[in-house]
């Protein structure tokens, strides 16, 4: 993969030609993708019938108003019935579904309302500084974009009302298990508590990447988002790939991203979940996937969730991309038709964050 060198990290290196992804992947992809919806109208049935576990389209009460407005724009069962065409005859009915079929992924395609994190990771070191922090997150137009912000745990109280334009402050980390005697754990009831309806989880500096102690796994993960989901929360879910993996190109890739997926299917509601993608390479160290590569991993991750959840789950589903995302280079990566947002860690301790949240606002207006 033909990385850049865009941040200021100390490791900037070049990155290795193998890692190079195949561009033929990507239109494998988005041909595949697009018989799935052809098929759905073939069949006459709805393209945005929901045919997994929880999957749904449902809408919590106690969404809070930045997060409602993304949810407001999904799509809903009714708009893909109208578009199936069951009635028509023969050649005219494989026409409809077909047209049908585009309308339909367009419409869901643009449904996607951008979403920009700052996870702030263990970071700052003063609480002086915080008030500088959160005033980059304010000055961000969240008219057209979900912010959201990942204050360090022993932020998050603090923090928790100080956003003025709906920014959402998710913890980076909760337990499976609530509240009662797990010492040094953070529960979802505290969060709803304080006003709180969105965590984190999944982060590869969790996973046990960077070289501390794995504090998740795939299963502790699975457990943690339907723990999360039935107390009525958002997620964003970290999905991403250590270096050796994508050396190998971007099938294995995409066979790393099924298996830390393969639990979460049946939970992939759109409305509910954020899939952020993060290449572990690419994190803090200034190396940045391309525009073509972070499409192609992106379109091979809609590929697989459209596969293993359904079609309808796939093409309303968020993925963020992150991995040294900054202010240079989020117009070209935000103008990927799978990237619908970022993940942003070093960046989003500068004014620059909120360059990043219009860039994407103004590629997916
Ligand atoms: P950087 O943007 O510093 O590479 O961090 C990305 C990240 O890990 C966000 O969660």
């Amino acid at each position: 993969m033909p990385a850049r060198a865009t941040g200021s990290g100390s490791e900037i290196a070049r990155t290795p030609p193998q890692l190079r992804a195949p561009r033929r992947v990507l239109s494998a992809a988005w041909r595949s993708l697009g018989l799935r919806f052809a098929a759905a109208g073939f069949q006459g049935t709805s393209a945005f019938e929901i045919t997994s576990g929880h999957a749904s389209l449902r809408r919590s009460p106690s969404t809070r108003t930045s997060g409602l407005a993304a949810k407001e724009a999904l799509p809903q069962p009714e708009q893909g019935a109208s578009f199936a065409g069951a009635s028509a005859p023969g050649g005219l009915q494989i026409a409809g579904a077909l047209a049908a079929a585009a309308v339909v992924g367009a419409t869901a395609r643009r449904a996607r309302k951008p979403v920009v994190g700052g996870n702030w990771k263990c970071n700052p070191e003063s609480m002086s500084k915080l008030d500088g922090l959160i005033a980059n997150i304010n000055a961000c137009d969240t008219s057209k974009c979900d912010v959201y912000v990942c204050p360090s745990p022993l932020h998050v109280a603090y923090c928790a009302d100080k956003f003025s334009n709906g920014a959402d402050v998710t913890p980076q980390n909760c337990n499976f298990k609530g509240c009662g005697a797990f010492t040094g754990e953070m529960a979802v009831e505290q969060m709803k508590d304080m006003g709180i309806t969105q965590v984190l989880i999944g982060h590869s500096e969790r996973r046990g990447e960077f070289g501390i102690f794995p504090m998740d796994d795939n299963n502790t993960l699975a457990t943690k988002l339907k723990y999360i989901l039935d107390a009525g929360m958002s997620c964003v879910f970290c999905i991403g790939e250590p270096k050796e993996i994508r050396e190998k190109g971007l099938d294995a890739v995409l066979a790393e991203m099924d298996v830390q997926m393969t639990q979460i299917y049946s939970l992939l509601d759109p409305a509910k979940v954020v899939i952020a993608y993060e290449p572990v390479w690419a994190i803090g160290t200034g190396l940045t996937a391309t525009p073509e590569d972070a499409q192609a991993t992106h379109a091979g991750i809609r590929k697989l969730i459209a596969e293993k959840a359904s079609p309808a789950v796939a093409e309303a589903i968020r993925i963020q991309y992150g991995g040294s995302a900054n202010a240079a280079n989020a117009p070209e990566l935000s103008a990927q038709p799978d990237v619908d947002g970022f993940l942003v860690g070093g960046a989003s301790l500068k004014p620059e964050f909120a360059e990043i949240v219009a860039a994407i606002s103004k590629a997916k207006a």
